[in-house]
Order: C-alpha cells, then sequence, then structure tokens
C-alpha cells in the first residue's frame, strides 16, 4: 500500500500527514467562508444577537456587500486552484485517488453502526481518508457548486433576469440561502466534532496547523497506513542492515 503520509525526519513519533501547501489552501478557505457566512447572514438576519457585534460597526452593513463578493471571488478562485493542485501535481493525484470513495467505505460504515450500537466489538480501521471524511470532502464539492454557481446568478442578477426571468431571482436566493444554512451547520456541527469535540480529539487536532500526527492519532486514527508506514520502515531497517555485509563482502 502506497502512503501520502510520511514519517517525519527529525521525530520518529510524528507523522506528516498535511503539507504546507495544502494548509495554506485549508486556510484561505476557512477565512473565505467565515466571511462569507457573516456578511452573507448580516443581509438576511442583521438584528440577530450573533450578527449584531459586526453590525454595531459603523460602515459595516455599508462594506458588507463588498466583502461578501470579494471574500466568494476568493472561494471560487481556491476552488479552482486547488482543482488544478489536484490534477497538476503528482501528490495531488495521489490524493483524489484516495478520496475516491469504493465499496470498502460502505462496508467501514456498516461495521461502525454495528461498533456503535453494540453489535460488534470492532470498529473499522481506515487508510489516508476515513469514510467520514470522504463524505465530508464531498458534501464541500457539492455545495461550493451550488453556492458559488448561485452565488455568481445573483451577483450578475441583470444577465440573470435578462436570461431567465425575475421571479427567478427568488428562486435562486431561496436556494443560496438553504444551502448557506445546510454548509454552516454542516461546518458548525460535522466538521467541528471531527477536529475539535470528539472525546477522542479534544481539544483540538493540530494536523492543519502544523501538519503533522503523533502516533497515538496516527495509530488510533489511520490504522492501516499506520500499519503500512511500519512495514516501510522495517523493510528499510533490514534493508539497511543487509547493506554493509554486502559491500564489506564486495570489498573482500
Ligand atoms: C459558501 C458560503 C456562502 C455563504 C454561507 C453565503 C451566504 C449568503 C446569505 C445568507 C445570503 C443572503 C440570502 C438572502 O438574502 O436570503 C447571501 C447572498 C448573496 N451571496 Fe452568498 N454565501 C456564500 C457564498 C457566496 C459566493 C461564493 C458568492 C459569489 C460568487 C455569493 C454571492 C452572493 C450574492 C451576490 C448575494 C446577494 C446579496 C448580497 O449579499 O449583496 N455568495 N449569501
Amino acid at each position: 500500500m502506497s502512503t501520502l503520509t510520511s514519517f517525519d525526519a527529525d521525530k520518529k513519533n510524528l507523522y506528516i500527514r498535511w503539507s504546507l501547501h495544502e494548509r495554506v489552501q485549508h486556510w484561505v478557505l476557512v477565512v473565505a467562508f467565515i466571511i462569507l457566512v457573516i456578511s452573507g447572514f448580516a443581509l438576511k438576519y442583521p438584528e440577530s444577537w450573533w450578527v449584531r457585534p459586526f453590525t454595531s460597526f459603523s460602515g459595516f452593513m455599508d462594506l458588507r456587500g463588498l466583502l461578501h463578493r470579494v471574500a466568494g471571488g476568493a472561494f471560487i478562485l481556491i476552488g479552482f486552484y486547488h482543482i488544478f493542485y489536484l490534477f497538476l501535481t503528482r501528490r495531488g493525484r495521489a490524493m483524489a485517488r484516495a478520496f475516491v470513495p469504493g465499496v470498502q467505505d460502505l462496508r467501514d460504515l456498516s461495521q461502525n453502526v454495528a461498533y456503535n450500537f453494540g453489535f460488534s466489538k470492532h470498529q473499522p480501521k481506515f487508510a489516508h481518508f476515513s469514510y467520514m471524511e470522504k463524505a465530508e470532502y464531498l458534501a464541500l464539492i457539492w455545495g461550493a457548486i451550488i453556492m458559488n454557481g448561485t452565488g455568481l446568478l445573483l451577483w450578475f442578477d441583470s444577465v440573470t433576469i435578462s436570461l431567465f426571468s425575475r421571479w427567478s431571482i427568488n428562486l435562486i436566493t431561496v436556494v443560496h440561502l438553504y444551502e448557506a444554512w445546510l454548509a454552516s451547520l454542516a461546518i458548525l456541527v460535522w466538521h467541528l466534532y471531527y477536529v475539535i469535540f470528539n472525546p477522542d480529539i479534544y481539544p483540538l487536532n493540530t494536523s492543519m496547523i502544523n501538519g503533522k500526527l503523533t502516533e497515538k492519532e496516527m495509530r488510533e486514527e489511520y490504522f492501516l497506513e499506520w500499519q503500512a508506514l511500519q512495514n516501510q520502515l522495517k523493510q528499510q531497517q533490514e534493508l539497511a542492515q543487509e547493506q554493509p555485509e554486502t559491500s564489506r563482502g564486495e570489498v573482500e
């Protein structure tokens, strides 16, 4: 099994899961998304308690529409950048292959359901991406397509009205709003559970900050990849032990 994670060169009990390039993509997406959520919901619910701290800044509401469009543009650009990364780099292509869902993911899902309901004593073991991570990533792709598409149609509303009709704007606004709710709740409930509130992870999975996982995290979360890395290490050590003997034999 080829591995996307590697040993940290300095410390043997740390593993490198995310490259700097991947982490920068993640954080650009996070910043753009947070600005979109605040500036988007501030239009719909300007009186709500969590929007009020922003709207209390004089000038926020004047800038809100511009902020939403700038962050929307960044959100679209980082999406395209990510697509190029997936297709044009070797590691990106390997990542894309690792994300493709397969029959094993269905088996893992049913095994996890059986485990959670007490019908099985064994939790499924994962390789580089678990079925939950794959589902989350696919949901992100789906959400981004809907938000970018409807966002652009709202942005260039005169083109939209000339192509379709005036009422299409109302329909597109409803789709944009409900997908915004879905995306925001998915991040709040689903993603934040996996990276913060999961009792096995709490207080924070820091791999998107430093790119690294500990031995314990690697064993518990990605056992199959951890096992493959241990096998690779064993093979390298065996090879290194054999080589000095071979070279000594050659000298003699
Ligand atoms: C992905 C996260 C996004 C969230 C959470 C979000 C949220 C929202 C919300 C809640 C509204 C108000 C809807 C209403 O009035 O009923 C809105 C409006 C709008 N959104 Fe987004 N949006 C997102 C992405 C985008 C993107 C990528 C674009 C542009 C390409 C965009 C462009 C717009 C435009 C043009 C409006 C109409 C009014 C305005 O804000 O001035 N949005 N958005």
